[in-house]
């Protein structure tokens, strides 16, 4: 049996590494992975491969910035290209990103079955580009994984059939308990002159923040007034618009270049608290029993507001910066996100069926 694996932006390198290792404990089963080239730099990518024993894609597209249209209508041709030559027996794809939605259509037209993980979620905020995706991929596949009954009840409000919907938790959660020790801190914290356990940790990147001058103003503004420092792996795309609307960053916030997932977990194991707009580090902040501030105005994770461990605050500094002052860390934990098997659930599902 041959599985086709269509990756290509950060937060998928993390999800496929988990269910990779599992589909390689498999007998019989030959997983072939292609990289779309969505994101290319090498902290956005070649790192993950190396720290996270993901197998080399055997295809790697190159395709990566552009429009939406541009981006996703490229990868589209060009895995075509790749299932006409590979001929999988089924595509797996992750999450929401332009190539989740290009892998899933390519696939669907050619009568490939595809299986969608993180499957279901939902911000009903069709602005996104990320909900389109998600509404697309979920209608154009066969398997549905999702990591939350939320995610499950979405997905039969718009009729998708009982059949093809499995909860088996969050790739995500695995990802968090197998790499938790392996853990370590970056080169230049010991320099930083930050102390551990007293640094905010913080992440910003969606375009509805990030490409709008006025929002992401606010966002550092109130990030700064934090009484711990602020550390800011920032993502390429905010970089560019902090250079682009010419916004001066408070020296509070301490920005560094993206770092590699075992420094991350570091980070975010260590921090006092974080605050992001990142989907992913929104549950790893649970899964590491910290606080998160949401710098979002609505969010998929909704378990996690709804529980007190996440709140959202918006673009708005006064939010934020309240937040950040008045963190309550009362509300942590139980097994919202699975127990750290989902990849495992996946792999019994799809070699069970096929
Ligand atoms: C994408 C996903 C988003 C996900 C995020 C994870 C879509 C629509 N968006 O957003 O859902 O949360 O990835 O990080 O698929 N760039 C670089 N170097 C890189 C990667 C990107 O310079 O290695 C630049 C691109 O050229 C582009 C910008 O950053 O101009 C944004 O990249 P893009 O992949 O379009 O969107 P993300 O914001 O990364
Ligand atoms: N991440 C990382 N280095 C960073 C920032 C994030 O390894 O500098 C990891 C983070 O731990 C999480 C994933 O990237 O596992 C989240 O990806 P991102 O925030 O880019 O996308 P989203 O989850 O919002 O789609």
């Amino acid at each position: 049996m041959k599985i086709l694996t269509v990756i290509g932006a950060r937060p998928q390198f993390i999800k496929a590494a988990s269910v990779s290792r599992q589909i390689d404990l498999r007998d019989g089963v030959t997983e072939i992975i292609v990289h779309t080239g969505q994101h290319y730099d090498a902290n956005m990518s070649d790192i993950f491969f190396e720290e996270l024993s993901i197998p080399r894609p055997d295809h790697y597209l190159g395709i990566g910035g552009g429009s939406h249209g541009a981006m996703t209508g490229r990868q589209l041709e060009a895995i075509e290209t790749v299932l006409l030559d590979e001929r999988p027996d089924i595509v797996l794809v992750y999450g929401d990103t332009n190539s989740t939605l290009a892998g899933a259509l390519a696939a669907v037209k050619l009568h490939i079955p595809v299986a969608h993980v993180e499957a279901g979620l939902r911000s009903f905020n069709r602005r996104m580009p990320e909900e389109i995706n998600r509404i697309l991929t979920d209608h154009a596949s066969d398997f549905l994984f999702a990591p939350t009954e939320t995610a499950v009840a979405n997905m039969r409000a718009e009729g998708l059939s009982a059949g093809k919907i499995h909860l088996v938790g969050d790739v995500m959660c695995d990802a968090a308990i197998f790499y938790k020790d392996k853990a370590y801190p970056p080169a230049w914290f010991r320099e930083s002159g930050v102390e551990q356990g007293a640094f905010v940790l913080a992440t910003v990147h969606r375009a509805e923040n990030t490409d709008d001058p006025r929002r992401l103003r606010a966002i550092l503004d109130g990030l700064a007034t934090a009484k711990h420092p602020v550390i800011l792996p920032w993502h390429p795309r905010t970089q560019a618009r902090v250079k682009q609307f010419g916004i001066d960053v408070d020296p509070k916030i301490k920005i560094v270049e993206p770092v590699g997932y075992l420094e991350m977990v570091w980070l975010e194991t260590n921090s006092a608290f974080i605050a992001t707009d990142s989907g992913g580090v929104q549950k790893e902040a649970y899964f590491h029993n910290k606080y998160c501030i949401i710098l979002r105005d609505e969010t998929e994770w909704i378990e996690l507001t709804k529980n007190g461990c996440n709140v959202l605050v918006g673009a708005d500094r006064k939010k934020i910066s309240y937040a950040i002052q008045n963190y309550d860390i009362s509300n942590l934990h139980n097994n919202i996100y699975g127990y750290g098997n989902s990849s495992s659930l996946i792999c019994d599902i799809i070699f069970g069926t096929i």
